[in-house]
C-alpha cells in the first residue's frame, strides 16, 4: 500500500490513524518510494519538544535539486517545469523545459561555486519574480549554498538586517523589475544596504530593466557573461538529511525578524506530500500559485513543491491590477491552468472589482481553487467559490505558517467536503489540538482553544538562525512539550478547525473569549463594508471593549455614519450576540498592512489604547502613511 495519495475520505481517516500510530512506518515509506537518496536514514525522527529538538530522516543524503529536476529528465525532459508570464502583457511568455531548467541551474550553480560559494554559506537572493529566481533558489540548493531569499519590496535597511542577521557572503539582485504600470530599482536598494554589511564580498547582478547602475569594482557583476562561459555539468552536492536548505525570515509581531531554518529532507518529504494532496496534482496539471516566491509560499508552493512532483508551474512577475483588474483570470485561460492559489487579500480586493472582469472567461480548465495567509472571511469565500469556482472548483482555505514548511489544516480537493471559512481538517502527520488557559489539552468537539500540535512532521523549522533558545522560548515554552502556533482556533462539531487569529488579538470582553476574525466576519458582511479590523482597549467595566477601524466601500461613504454604526453592531449582534458589539466605531481610508497583506494589529492596538510611545518595528510596512491618518483620527 503507498501512502503518498489520498483518494477519498475513508482513506484520509486510514492514513491519518496510520501517521499517528505509526508515524516512522508512514513518514517512512513516503520517502522512501516517492525520493531518490544517496543512502537511507538511520531512523526517520528523532525529537525532544521539550528542548525544541526535531530530526528527520537522520543518517540520509540526498540532493533537493536532485530530486526537482534531475530525477524527472528521463519522462520528463522535454515538459515544462515553468512558465514565465512578464508583467508586460506584450512580452512572451516563456515556457522552461525540465531539461532547459536542469542546464540553467547548473549553470548558475557552477557560477556560485566560480565565486567561492561552497556548501552552508549564506546567500541572499533580492530578485524580482523572474525565472532567475528560481534559478538561484535551485542553483544555491544544488551546492549546499544556503538561500536567504528577501522579498524584493523590502527597504534597504530591511535587507540590511537579514544579511547581517545571517551573515551572507554574496547577494543575488537584478538592476530593477516590473510591477504593474511601475519600474522598480533594486541594485540602489542593495548598494545601500550593502553599507553596512561587511561579509558580503559578492554582488551577482541579473539585467532585467537595463537601468543604468552602479557597479563597484572587486564587487559587483553581472552574472549573463558568466553564465555564458559556464559549463552545464554540475556534480550536485550530497547533503546530510538536517543540513539547513534555506533561511527565511519572518516578522514577529514583536522585536527583530525571526530567520527560520528549513533543513533539507523532512522540508522536501513534506512540501511534495503536501502540494500532491492538498491540489490532488495530477500529471499535466498547471499549477499556479500567485504568492511571491520571497514569502514561503512560493518557496513550498511555486518552487519545491511543484518541481518535486515533476510538475508544471507558473510564475508570474506582475500584479493582479495591471493591465487592468482581470489579469489574473485572463492568465488562467491564457494558461490553462488547473490549480490556483491565492491570498484573501487578493481575493477582496478582486470581489470589490466589476463582476465583468471575472465572468468573461469561462476557466474551463480550473480544478481547484485556494486560500493561504489569513482567514478567508465568509464573504470572500462565496464570491471565490461562486464566480472564480463556478460553484465546482473546491476551495481549499489552507492554514500553515512560514514555521510549518508546508500546509497543515486543510481540505485535500476532492477528498474533504469543504466549509466556508473552515481550514477542515489536520493532514497526515499533523496532530492538532486545542489548548486551555491552564494548559490542559482540550478534548472534544465544539471547542475553542489555543492551536497547538503535539507530535513534529517533517517540514517543522529546526530553529531561528543563531538562536535556538529564542526558538524554544516561542514555539515550546507555553505549553511545554507541544508546538505552539500562536494561532487560536475552533473545533465544529465534526471535528472541523477554522483559525480566529492570533491569540494575541483574541479579545476578552466581560470575561467572554472573542476571535477577532468571526467579528469581522460579520462586519464586513455589511453591504457598506469593504474591510475591517477589531482590536480590544482596555475598559473599566468589561475589563476589555472592542474597537473597530472599518474602511467603506464606494458607496458607503455618503451614509450618516452615525447610522451607520449602529446598523454595524445591529449586523454583529445577530452575527454573534451583542456581546461583541463594538464601543468605537472609527472610519479609514486604510489599513497599516504588511507587504504580504497582514493587517499590523499591533499598531491599531497601540492607537486604539491612545499609546504613540513605541510602535516597533514598521519596516514591513507597505503603506506607513496610514499610521498618521488613523492616529488623527482616532475616537477618545
Ligand atoms: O495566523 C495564521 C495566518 O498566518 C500566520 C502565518 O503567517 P506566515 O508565516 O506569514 O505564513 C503565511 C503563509 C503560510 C498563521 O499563524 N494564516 C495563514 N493561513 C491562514 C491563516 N489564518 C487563517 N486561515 C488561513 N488559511
Amino acid at each position: 500500500m503507498s501512502y503518498y495519495k489520498i483518494d477519498n475520505l475513508e482513506q484520509y481517516f486510514k492514513h491519518y490513524n496510520k501517521s499517528v500510530r505509526e508515524p516512522r512506518k508512514f513518514w517512512g515509506k513516503i520517502a522512501e518510494e516517492n525520493f531518490t537518496w544517496y543512502q537511507q536514514w538511520d531512523k526517520v525522527v528523532e525529537f525532544n519538544m521539550v528542548d525544541a529538538e526535531v530530526e528527520w530522516f537522520s543518517g540520509a543524503k540526498v540532493n533537493i535539486v536532485k530530486n526537482c529536476i534531475d530525477r524527472h529528465l528521463n519522462k520528463r525532459g522535454e515538459k515544462t517545469a515553468i512558465i514565465f508570464e512578464p508583467n508586460d502583457v506584450n512580452e512572451e511568455a516563456l515556457h522552461i523545459t525540465y531539461n532547459e531548467l536542469h542546464q540553467r541551474v547548473s549553470k548558475m550553480a557552477n557560477v556560485l561555486r566560480e565565486q567561492g560559494i561552497k556548501k552552508g554559506d549564506r546567500v541572499c537572493i533580492y530578485l524580482p519574480m523572474i525565472p532567475e529566481l528560481a534559478v538561484s533558489v535551485l542553483a544555491c540548493a544544488r551546492i549546499g549554498a544556503i538561500h536567504s531569499v528577501v522579498f524584493a519590496g523590502f527597504s534597504a535597511s530591511a535587507v540590511a538586517s537579514r544579511i547581517i542577521d545571517s551573515e551572507c557572503k554574496m547577494v543575488i539582485t537584478s538592476d530593477g523589475g516590473f510591477r504593474g504600470s511601475k519600474t522598480i530599482e533594486l541594485k540602489p536598494i542593495i548598494d545601500e544596504a550593502l553599507e553596512k554589511c561587511p561579509s558580503v564580498s559578492t554582488v551577482l547582478v541579473v539585467k532585467r530593466t537595463n537601468a543604468t547602475i552602479k557597479m563597484k569594482e572587486g564587487r559587483d557583476i553581472y552574472v549573463q557573461p558568466l553564465l555564458d562561459e559556464a559549463s552545464d555539468n554540475c556534480v550536485a552536492e550530497i547533503m546530510d538529511a538536517e543540513d539547513p536548505l534555506f533561511i527565511l525570515y519572518t516578522s514577529g509581531s514583536t522585536g527583530k525578524p525571526k530567520g527560520m531554518v528549513h533543513t533539507t529532507a523532512g522540508y522536501m518529504v513534506y512540501s511534495a506530500y503536501t502540494f500532491k494532496n492538498v491540489f490532488n496534482y495530477e500529471e499535466n496539471d498547471i499549477f499556479w500559485c500567485t504568492a511571491d516566491i520571497g514569502w514561503i509560499t512560493g518557496h513550498s508552493y511555486i518552487l519545491y513543491g511543484p518541481l518535486l512532483n515533476g510538475a508544471t508551474t507558473v510564475i508570474f512577475e506582475g500584479v493582479p491590477s495591471y493591465p487592468d483588474f482581470s489579469r489574473f483570470w485572463e492568465v488562467i485561460e491564457k494558461h490553462s491552468v488547473t490549480q490556483f492559489y491565492t491570498a484573501p487579500t487578493a481575493i477582496r480586493a478582486l470581489a470589490k472589482e466589476s463582476l465583468d472582469y471575472v465572468l468573461k472567461y469561462p476557466f474551463k480548465s480550473l480544478k481547484v481553487i485556494g486560500s493561504v495567509g489569513e482567514p478567508l472571511n465568509e464573504e470572500a469565500w462565496h464570491w471565490y467559490n461562486d464566480h472564480v469556482g463556478a460553484k465546482r472548483c473546491p476551495v481549499v482555505d489552507t492554514w500553515w505558517q512560514t514555521e510549518t514548511g508546508g500546509i497543515m489544516i486543510a481540505p485535500l480537493a476532492f477528498v474533504t467536503p469543504t466549509k466556508p471559512t473552515y481550514a477542515t481538517l489536520p493532514l497526515p502527520g499533523v496532530q492538532a489540538v486545542l489548548m486551555d488557559e491552564r494548559r490542559n489539552e482540550i478534548e472534544g468537539n465544539q471547542q475553542e482553544g489555543s492551536l497547538c500540535i503535539k507530535f513534529p512532521w517533517p517540514g517543522i523549522a529546526r530553529t531561528i538562525w543563531n538562536d535556538h533558545a529564542r526558538y524554544k522560548e516561542i514555539y515550546f515554552s507555553q505549553f511545554p512539550g507541544k508546538y505552539f502556533t500562536g494561532d487560536a482556533a475552533l473545533r465544529d462539531e465534526v471535528g472541523y478547525y477554522r483559525i480566529t487569529g492570533r491569540v494575541d488579538d483574541v479579545v476578552i470582553v466581560s470575561g467572554h473569549n472573542l476571535g477577532t476574525a468571526p467579528i469581522e466576519d460579520a462586519i464586513n458582511e455589511h453591504p457598506a463594508v469593504a474591510e475591517s479590523a477589531i482590536v480590544g482597549f482596555p475598559h473599566d467595566v468589561k475589563g476589555k471593549a472592542l474597537y473597530g477601524f472599518v474602511i467603506l466601500k464606494e458607496t458607503g461613504e455618503l451614509r450618516n455614519k452615525e447610522n451607520l454604526s449602529l446598523e454595524i453592531n445591529n449586523h454583529i449582534s445577530g452575527h454573534i450576540g451583542p456581546i461583541a458589539k463594538l464601543d468605537k466605531i472609527q472610519y479609514v481610508s486604510g489599513l497599516p498592512k504588511t507587504r504580504s497583506g497582514k493587517i499590523m494589529r499591533r499598531i491599531l492596538r497601540k492607537i486604539a489604547e491612545g499609546d504613540y510611545s513605541n510602535f516597533g518595528d514598521t519596516s514591513t510596512l507597505l503603506n506607513p502613511e496610514i499610521v498618521e491618518e488613523i492616529k488623527e483620527g482616532r475616537i477618545e
